[in-house]
């Protein structure tokens, strides 16, 4: 799998996803050989630089945060193919100059006119740049070529400014032209999750609501979010996460066997499971949500959330989330789901944990009022990469004595290969034009469906969410929401 000859286009090249992730990637693509040597890359943004300073700059993102080592020929073939357009996003000369550009470079680069326009830029700014893009010809440029739009989340507020956003994007580009990106959805374990379930066979059998008893989904964030009060501020750890990379993890654990892994296939059972998310009656009692505060992260004296510059001191913004869903299929009905995602917890973690029943008749009562003897399947995502099953086992001696343990797979034991970053995977998706990783606008659309009362019902609370001290696991408020299940998180 290698990309094609094309130019990638990318707008909001100086914000702080391009310098960390996206140029660092389009360089370890081309220093693995997945690149054409005559690729061409288009920064457009309002600085006033010229196509050098563009490569000066480039040169030093990429031995910031690339993954594979600096190679000078790879990265001067790769420098040679870079331009820049210095304007606004809704700036006509700059376009006109993009289009110049774009032209020139399909002879002296050989690019096909094949053009991806990836937009690593505030949402607000999506319908301009796409009229523009429209507008001067370059959403649908002169044959032969092809056009792709990338769109990074997020991909609206609600579930009505998705909607519109969805309409704006796809009344310029068709649907099968749109890549939005998730970057979970890249990750190396997320993929493996749908090898893990229908490349096995032991596993398929006991995903249901026979034996499985609920299932928690938990992504833990040690940092903090000094620095992204821009962001942040008015979406909260459910909009940030849960409504994008939780949900399409939930997806992915809960949907049923796709036909094949083509786009269309893998993405419609996405839809449809999530689609069958039902709601809970009482949203208070089935959610959490809490703020850090204050306080010590290890070593680290922290400053609590309220106090992160840029933020309003009231804001009632969520740093934690909770949530527990069901859904409504023969599979899983009365199978709980339980999310959860937070800044400054204990430790960074992602993972799914499918928690099983227990034996029907526990010959070993001692233990039976604890979580022993349930057996769990984790999917660790991140950041020690793997899956780990826990079991009841003889503890060696005279007596029966019974305990859990675990047996592990892990990444780096089980494989020389090294994983690629998900952006690689993704930026080299969009320009092999392979769909399946970039969820469709009806899944986006289902995932509001899904958040948004759960945000109304939190809006409407005249309380602050709960506080949390850093390092800790979140707010209480988080541990009683699966008390009154009788069950407990996980303490990964
Ligand atoms: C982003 C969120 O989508 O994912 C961030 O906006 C979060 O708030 C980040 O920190 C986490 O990504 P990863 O790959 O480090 O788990």
């Amino acid at each position: 799998r290698i990309a094609g000859p094309g130019a990638l286009v990318f707008f909001g090249i100086t914000g702080d996803l391009a310098r960390k992730k996206l140029m660092p990637a389009v360089y370890d693509l081309a220093n693995r050989g997945l690149l054409p040597p005559n690729f061409a890359i288009v920064g457009f943004g309002r600085r006033d630089w010229t196509a050098q300073d563009f490569a000066d700059q480039a040169r030093e993102w990429i031995l910031a945060s690339a993954r594979t080592p600096f190679n000078e020929t790879v990265f001067a073939q790769l420098a040679a193919g870079m331009r820049f357009i210095s304007g606004a996003f809704d700036d006509d000369g700059a376009y006109e100059q993009l289009a110049a550009t774009l032209d020139e470079l399909a002879e002296s680069r050989s690019t096909g006119r094949n053009h991806a326009f990836y937009l690593s830029i505030p949402p607000s700014w999506f319908e301009v740049v796409c009229q523009k893009l429209s507008e001067h010809k370059l959403a649908k440029d002169k044959n032969p070529g092809w056009e792709r739009v990338v769109i990074e989340k997020p991909f609206g507020h609600d579930l009505a400014s998705a909607r519109e956003l969805n309409q704006i994007v796809e009344s310029v580009f068709p649907p099968d032209a749109v890549f939005r990106i998730d970057h979970y959805l890249g990750k190396e374990t997320v993929q493996n999750l749908l090898a893990l379930r229908f490349g096995n066979q032991m596993f398929e059998p006991l995903w249901n609501n026979k034996y499985v008893d609920h299932v928690q989904i938990t992504m833990a964030e040690d940092i903090g979010i000094g620095g992204r009060a821009s962001y942040y501020d008015g979406v909260g750890a459910a909009r940030d996460v849960i409504q994008n990379h939780l949900l399409q993890l939930l997806a992915l654990t809960a949907m049923e066997e796709p036909i094949s892994f083509d786009a269309d296939h893998l993405r419609s059972e996405k839809e449809k499971v999530l689609t069958a998310v039902k709601l809970p009656e009482d949203l208070g009692a089935a959610s959490a949500r809490g703020q850090y505060t204050s306080g010590w992260q290890g070593a680290e004296e922290v400053v609590g959330f309220l106090d992160e510059e840029g933020f309003n001191p009231k804001s009632k913004t969520e740093t934690y989330a909770a949530v527990k869903l069901e859904i409504n299929t023969r599979r899983w009905s009365g199978v709980p789901f339980y999310l959860r995602a937070g800044k400054r917890l204990g430790r960074r973690v992602t993972e799914i944990a499918v928690v099983f029943k227990k034996a029907p008749n526990l010959l070993f009562t001692d233990h039976e009022d604890d979580e022993f003897g349930q057996n769990a399947f984790v999917i660790r995502v991140q950041p020690d990469e793997g899956a780990t099953i826990r079991f009841s086992s003889k503890v060696p001696g005279t007596q029966m004595e019974i305990r859990d343990v675990t047996m592990d797979f892990g990444y780096g034991n089980a494989f020389t290969e090294s994983s690629p970053e998900a952006y690689e995977r993704l930026i080299l998706d969009v320009l092999l034009g392979e769909p399946p990783l970039f969820p469709r606008h009806e899944e986006v659309e289902q995932s509001w469906r899904i958040l948004d009362p759960f945000e109304e019902y939190w809006a409407s609370l005249p309380t602050q969410p709960d506080p949390y001290a850093p390092g800790s696991w979140g707010p209480e408020s988080s541990d009683e929401l699966m008390a009154k299940d009788g069950r407990t998180w996980r303490r990964p």
